[in-house]
């Protein structure tokens, strides 16, 4: 398996990280501050390809791997934990699912605006009585002539009222997963609207709040994948979106182990760099090693997934790990600053804010665990 990026995903990570430095990071404290959504950094950001990072060239989309895709949203938490998660959300849960299981009109109707950036999307799965039991989901879908009607409320939804499209999950049929069915629900939708709009501890650039369905009518053809198929959609663009959330956590954990080396070296203790005690240099050992560790099970996850082969334990792992190694490093950075790591015009406070929402979304830790459980015990070691 793949686990050290090739030149070419190298020049990808390299080219993110020039526009990161140069144009994200410098406004990474305001966007938290102000919780100003990032339009102009993802507007340029779509100019690089990279809202259409996961989407053909066919479609207008960089064609690119899921490796690429992991380096690129590392770079840019380590920059903007609140910009990698907006372009997270929009290329691996509400893009790429067109991609894998979209009709043909379907791809040429709504790929080249995602991929384009002119399009944002969004993934809405969680309601208010379902978050991770998603398969106790309760909008309903009705078909009425050549529509579909939804009705209910989903919550905790990224990019809500800035979205152009909703991938929307919703109840075709009986109880449990075998129910529900996928649609593809353009924002200006009738009977669609935003409702509350959360404030939360971390990621402040990003909108999170609930979307609203009142008789929200769409054509037949939004259907997405087959009637009675939306579960096993939900899951696979999870398992992929785990991946990208991985990168998120390592690039949130390289900011801050950056930071700490930078702050541990210039301050000096009876003349004796801080870096140097090896109190201080032991928990920046820790801290690499488990940055270090957390990669290689991010890009394994991620080279899986790009080989067609079986990825969703992996994609767990690497989720799991890589957002606990994160908050680990976030705390410690934090604690290797001192006082100074407290301090809200310096970046430790908003990593340690950012990096807790990463055990929670796009599926708990301890739905992470269960999900590598019920793989192992079906048999694969
Ligand atoms: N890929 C494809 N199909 C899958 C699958 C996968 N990874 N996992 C399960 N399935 C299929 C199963 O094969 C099964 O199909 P059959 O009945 O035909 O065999 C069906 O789906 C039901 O599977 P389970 O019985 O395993 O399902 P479950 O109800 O026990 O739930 C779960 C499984 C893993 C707990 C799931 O509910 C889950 O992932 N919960 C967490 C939800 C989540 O991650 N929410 C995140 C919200 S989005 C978000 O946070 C994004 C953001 O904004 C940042």
């Amino acid at each position: 398996m793949q686990l050290e990026p090739s030149a070419e995903q190298l020049v990808v990570r390299d080219a993110v990280r020039d526009f990161a430095e140069a144009e994200v990071r410098p406004k990474a404290a305001a966007i938290d501050s102000e919780h100003a959504f990032p339009r102009d950094i993802l507007r340029r950001a779509a100019e690089l390809g990279l809202m259409g990072m996961l989407v053909p060239r066919q479609y207008g989309g960089a064609g690119l791997d899921h490796l690429s895709f992991t380096l690129a949203v590392e770079e840019l938490a380590r920059a903007c934990a609140s910009t990698a998660v907006i372009m997270d959300v929009h290329n691996s849960v509400a893009s790429e699912p067109i991609v894998l299981f979209g009709s043909e009109p379907q791809k040429q109707r709504w790929l080249p605006a995602l991929a384009g950036g002119s399009t944002l999307g969004g993934f809405a799965l969680t309601e208010p009585g379902s978050g991770s039991d998603a398969a106790a989901l309760n909008t309903s879908a009705r078909r009425v002539g050549q529509d579909w009607v939804l009705n209910g409320t989903k919550v905790f939804i990224t990019n809500v009222g800035e979205a152009g499209l909703y991938l929307v999950f919703a109840r075709t049929a009986e109880e449990g997963a075998a129910g529900i069915s996928a649609f593809l629900v353009p924002a200006e939708s009738a009977g669609l609207k935003v409702g509350q709009v959360f404030r939360k501890m971390g990621l402040n650039g990003s909108v999170t709040g609930e979307l609203v369905l009142e008789e929200a009518k769409v054509p037949a053809a939004n259907l997405l994948g087959p009637e009675g198929g939306g579960f096993a959609i939900a899951m696979r663009a999870l398992d992929s979106g785990r991946i990208g959330i991985s990168g998120q956590a390592l690039g949130i954990a390289r900011a801050v182990l950056e930071g700490a080396l930078d702050y541990t070296r210039r301050r000096h203790l009876s003349g004796r760099q801080v870096a140097l005690d090896q109190g201080v240099s032991f928990v920046l050992a820790d801290l690499a090693t488990l940055l270090t560790a957390g990669r290689q099970l991010a890009h394994n996850a991620a080279s899986l997934c790009s080989a067609g082969r079986p990825f969703t334990r992996e994609a767990a792992m690497a989720k799991l790990f890589c957002t606990d190694l994160a908050m680990e490093v976030a705390s410690q950075g934090l604690d290797l600053a001192g006082c100074h790591g407290y301090l809200s015009d310096q970046p430790f406070e908003r990593h340690f804010r950012d990096a807790k929402a990463l055990q929670i979304y796009e599926g708990t830790n301890q739905i992470q665990r269960l999900v590598i459980a019920r793989s192992l015990l079906r048999g694969r070691p």
